[in-house]
């Protein structure tokens, strides 16, 4: 849909409203790890990466999974929140995110059972013994169950009550700190395979308390995360969860029960459900989801339909077009786009000359849009239509011939 074939703007760039929250277009840098914090606090990486994201023109910014605990960290170069020393060092680029326009987003997360290994680039290599001498110890996660998705070093220990108060209260606390920090926006990352997740799938809960068993004792422990985190957060300010609609392959957890979950976070004032996949596998006849073009954006439109919740789609879009037709056909509210913004930063202002919206150098900070409006209008000057210069002024200018 274009500006030719259509005369009204395109969905994408409708500035969209959640609560007290304007975002002036409807794509959303999807949460990416970078590996690369210092005890938990970013640095200058996450200023120039997430910097230059925001020149790009996206309405809304998350930056990575940022631990509510330490211990809830995958590694050592892991994002967390968990101290007050972080709040300035956030702080700063989310100053910065929204002097360029974009709605800065932060997403909290517990690794659980997947705590305690190496970062992407070694393939998630659990920490051994072998590590001490470096600097860095092994260290015990925690899963609602004893149970070891990957052969690590150590079995992740049962939460008890207390563990489960621990944990609420610091994602309270990290919440908190959230919102000290000038975020926006806060969602939960209940998907993945990480802690929540792990609580939800029969998989990697084997419970026999009011944590687990059915759907109800399974969804409790997510249901009461979204319960301290919108009661933490600012009532003017929305609050996202971030959800596997269905396990790995092999694994349990289906779009029936994410449904019913979304319904339970819409009673909790929960604002919009992020839908993902994936994380927990295991061996039943449950197939992977395959990574085909918008491969989740069904999980979406059925989420968005039958809960009656707002939505992200995400995972493999990659053009404007397909971003579009996305909102266009009601499958979700905002479009949710990860790699195509570490190969293409500007992807966001690129979709809006695409799609022929209104002034799409506009959706970048005033120092690039001027410039690039300027280069836009010398492509009508006559010399460039291959109009008139007479030879006067050119040899005036380049020297008679
Ligand atoms: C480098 C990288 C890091 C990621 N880190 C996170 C993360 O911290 N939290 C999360 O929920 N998803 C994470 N994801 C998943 C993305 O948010 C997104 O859902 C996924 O990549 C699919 O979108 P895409 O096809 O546009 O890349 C990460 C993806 C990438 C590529």
């Amino acid at each position: 849909m274009t500006a030719d074939s259509n005369t009204a703007p395109p969905l994408l760039f409708t500035p969209i409203s959640l609560r007290g929250v304007t975002a002036k277009n409807r794509i959303v840098v999807s949460p990416m790890c970078q590996y690369n914090s210092v005890e938990g606090g970013p640095g200058d990486w996450q200023m120039a990466h997430l910097g230059r994201l925001a020149f790009g023109g996206a309405g809304m910014i998350f930056g990575e999974e940022t631990a509510v605990e330490a211990r809830g960290r995958k590694t050592y170069d892991c994002a967390g929140i968990w101290d007050d020393r972080h709040i300035p060092q956030y702080s700063r680029i989310n100053d910065f995110i929204r002097q360029q326009g974009a709605v800065p987003a932060i997403q909290l997360g517990h690794a659980g059972r997947k705590a305690s290994c190496h970062g992407a680039t070694e393939d998630w290599r659990p920490l051994t013994d072998d590590d001490i001498k470096d600097g860095f110890a092994p260290w015990q996660g925690l899963a609602p169950s004893a149970l070891d998705q990957l052969p690590r070093r150590f079995t992740p220990r049962e939460m008890d009550r207390d563990d489960i108060r621990t944990v609420l209260d610091a994602w309270r606390e990290a919440t908190r700190r959230s919102m000290d920090a000038g975020y926006d926006v806060v969602e939960v990352h209940g998907a993945h395979g990480y802690l929540i997740h792990q609580f939800l799938s029969p998989i990697s809960n084997h419970r026999t308390d009011g944590y687990g068993g059915d759907l109800e004792g399974r969804m409790r422990f997510a249901l009461e995360v979204a319960e301290v985190t919108r009661d933490a957060w600012p009532s003017d300010k929305p609050v996202f969860f971030r959800v596997s609609c269905v396990d790995g392959k092999g694994g349990i957890w289906g779009l029936e029960d994410t449904i019913e979950l979304a319904k339970a976070l819409k009673q909790r004032d929960i604002d919009l459900v992020d839908c993902s996949s994936g994380g927990i596998t295991g061996d039943t006849d449950m197939p992977m989801v395959p990574r085909i073009v918008q491969f989740q954006a069904g999980f979406a439109e059925r989420i968005r339909r039958e809960a009656e919740i707002m939505t992200i789609a995400v995972g493999g879009i990659t053009t404007a077009q397909e971003a579009e037709t996305i909102l266009q056909q009601g499958q979700a509210d905002l479009v949710g786009v990860a790699r195509e913004f570490i190969w293409n930063a500007d992807w966001a202002a690129h979709c809006a000359k695409e799609l022929g919206a209104p002034d799409p150098y506009g959706q970048m900070p005033h120092e690039y849009a001027y410039r690039l409006r300027l280069r836009e209008k010398a492509k009508d000057m006559p010399i460039n239509q291959g109009g008139a210069v007479t030879q006067a002024a050119y040899d005036r200018i380049f020297g008679a011939r």
